[in-house]
């Protein structure tokens, strides 16, 4: 912990934060000057993490919550912001989904229930309290999406939709509130050792701990970089991917075991 982020970031609240990536930022942001707000649905996995947190001085208050209940969701996050006012937001919690092994489509409710978690439940954790931080004139809102949203894999077609809109709307969000002080940054990990990639059944090249996530995150977050996309060589073929003739992508995709799961 440095000592130059501990004046920016006494309240910073984390959705999914009970495991993965999350968990691992709470621990990052975890130290005697911070108030951490860390949301989640497993109550139990939550208090590990909580009682994690405050071995390391912080205090912790949990949420224990679906982020697609909207009305408990921005209760919790206005009540927390009225005691704590938040300095950075960051909106973690996310499911994934895929194409059947042989191809099958996305079943509609589980479309829906990514759209709903992964987008919509960004949308409705700034919503909350973006007005409060506006009238503040400060405050940090840090975006999670995915390198998935540099291009379509058909693999995980509503995921990287969801993810693409993520990354979208931060974009849209950053310069719209730069000129009021609140700074917004969009963050597009690549493959991290969690659940969610557990979940994932094709190649996962470069993957890094959730540790290591959480470290290049809280680095550039201070810098409030625009987009905090890894790792370099999973970013720079994603990047060159989406701008590569579709056919040449797709063939690119094809190798990599992204267009079907078999
Ligand atoms: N792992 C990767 O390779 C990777 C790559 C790119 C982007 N990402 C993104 O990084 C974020 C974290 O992913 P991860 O790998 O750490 O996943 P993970 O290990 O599966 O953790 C997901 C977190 O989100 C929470 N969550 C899920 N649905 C929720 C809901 N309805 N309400 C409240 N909390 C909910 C989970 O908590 P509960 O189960 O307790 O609710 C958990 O804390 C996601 O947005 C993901 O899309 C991950």
């Amino acid at each position: 912990m440095t000592s130059e982020r501990l004046p920016e970031y006494r309240h910073v609240v984390i959705t999914g934060a009970s495991r993965g990536i999350g968990a691992a930022l709470a621990l990052q942001y975890a130290n005697p000057q911070t108030v951490l707000g860390l949301i989640g649905r497993n109550e139990c996995d939550l208090k590990k993490i909580a009682d994690q947190c405050k071995a390391r001085g912080a205090q912790v208050e949990i949420g224990v919550l679906d982020i697609s209940n909207t009305p408990e969701l921005t209760r919790w996050l206005q009540s927390f912001d009225h005691a704590y006012p938040t300095d950075l937001l960051i909106t973690n919690a996310g499911i994934t989904h895929s194409i059947g092994a042989r191809g099958e489509a996305e079943p509609i409710e589980a479309v829906t229930k990514v759209l709903d978690i992964n987008l919509l439940g960004t949308i409705h954790s700034i919503h909350a309290i973006l007005d409060s931080m506006r009238q503040r004139g400060h405050g940090q809102l840090a975006l999670v999406s995915s390198l998935g949203a540099y291009k379509g894999m058909p693999i995980t077609p509503a995921y990287c939709a969801s993810k693409a809109a993520v990354k979208s709307y931060g974009e849209a969000l950053r310069g719209w509130l730069a000129p009021e002080g609140i700074k917004v940054n969009i963050i597009c990990p690549g493959f991290v050792a969690s659940d969610m990639s557990d979940s994932f059944h094709a190649p996962k090249p470069f993957m890094i701990t959730p540790d290591k996530a959480a470290r290049l995150i809280a680095q550039r977050l201070i810098k409030n970089r625009a987009n905090i996309s890894f790792p370099f060589p999973l970013n720079l073929g994603m990047w060159f991917v989406s701008i590569l003739p579709f056919p040449i992508a797709s063939f690119f995709l094809g190798i990599s075991g992204y267009n079907r799961r078999h």
